[in-house]
């Protein structure tokens, strides 16, 4: 007999979906008409996707909520079990151009907003050439392929390259404190960085786990939080990488360990090598 897996069921539905979902981006490249909760207009494809997930993954045995960053309140299911955050469509902006995008999802013991260290699994699919999933569980890291639904390994215990080769910031420049853009300055001038930023968190995330390097949405002059959700995009990503062996900080220390007080706040985001998360740290302190 078999032992259901809730994190496997949850898992396996949004490999099969995200075939789905990578098809169904053509002809909603459009706007929706509506804003998400953090007051960004939406796409048509944001709603679609986000409709295809509720509906998938709050019908799972095991799963007691799903909550999504396009949708203000959190979906309870009957069953006592596993809370899912999902960002259906990261970087959608990302549409009108045709570039990479990503879904994220994390998966918690615990009621939602939830705290990283609840997290028992996260990963993300990235819409590039390929689409892969990248999956943290129980410390391990692995890679996939995705083709018609199906899940194939190609790399077991990913892990971040110890030679930092890539950066990439969010956020405009002059928002940037001082302290941040000095420590960028310091990233540049080393000779063996490398600037990859392509506006889709997961696409410039992956960038790091695939080269080594740090990606960061800080805190801005007028948002001291950055822009990302702490549940549907730090907390997963923090998870991912510090898994892969990097680290993750809010620029003080790890994301994991930031309070949860509302299902939709933000978090200034900086994840990658050990080396350069400390130094961040170090320069921000
Ligand atoms: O939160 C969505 C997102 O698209 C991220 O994937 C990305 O890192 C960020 O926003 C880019 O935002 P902006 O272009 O507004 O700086």
């Amino acid at each position: 007999m078999t032992v259901s897996d809730p994190v496997e069921d949850i898992v396996a539905t949004i490999s099969r979906s995200a075939t789905e979902i990578r098809q169904g981006l053509v002809g909603r490249r459009g706007k929706a008409d509506e804003e998400n909760p953090s007051g960004e207009t939406q796409a048509e494809a944001d709603v679609w996707a986000d409709d295809l997930l509720a509906e998938r993954l709050s019908s799972i045995d095991g799963v007691s909520q799903y909550a999504s960053e396009e949708r203000a309140e959190i979906i309870d299911c009957d069953d006592d079990g596993l809370s899912v955050a999902v960002d259906p469509l990261d970087g959608s902006s990302n549409l009108k151009s045709n570039n990479t995008m990503g879904t994220v999802f994390g998966i918690y013991d615990e009621p939602l907003p939830a705290p990283g260290t609840a997290l028992v699994a996260a990963g993300y699919v990235l819409y590039g050439p390929i689409t892969t999933m990248v999956y943290a569980r129980d410390g391990t890291v692995t890679k996939y392929e995705l083709t018609g639904g199906e899940r194939t390994v190609v790399e077991h215990d990913v892990t971040l390259p110890d030679d930092p080769i890539t950066y990439g910031f969010g956020g405009r420049v002059p928002d940037w404190p001082a302290d941040f853009e000095a420590y960028v300055r310091e990233v540049e001038a080393n000779p063996q960085h490398k600037l990859r930023y392509g506006g889709a968190m997961i696409g410039d995330v992956n960038q790091v786990l695939t080269y080594g390097g740090i990606f960061a949405y800080p805190a801005l002059e007028d948002s001291p939080n950055g822009k990302l959700r702490l549940q549907f995009e730090g907390n997963p990503i923090g998870y991912v990488i510090e898994a892969a062996g990097g680290r993750s900080s809010n620029g003080e220390y790890s994301i994991l360990e930031v309070e949860a007080t509302d299902l939709h706040q933000r978090v200034p985001v900086h994840v990658g090598n050990t080396s350069l998360i400390d130094r961040l740290e170090a320069a921000l302190a």
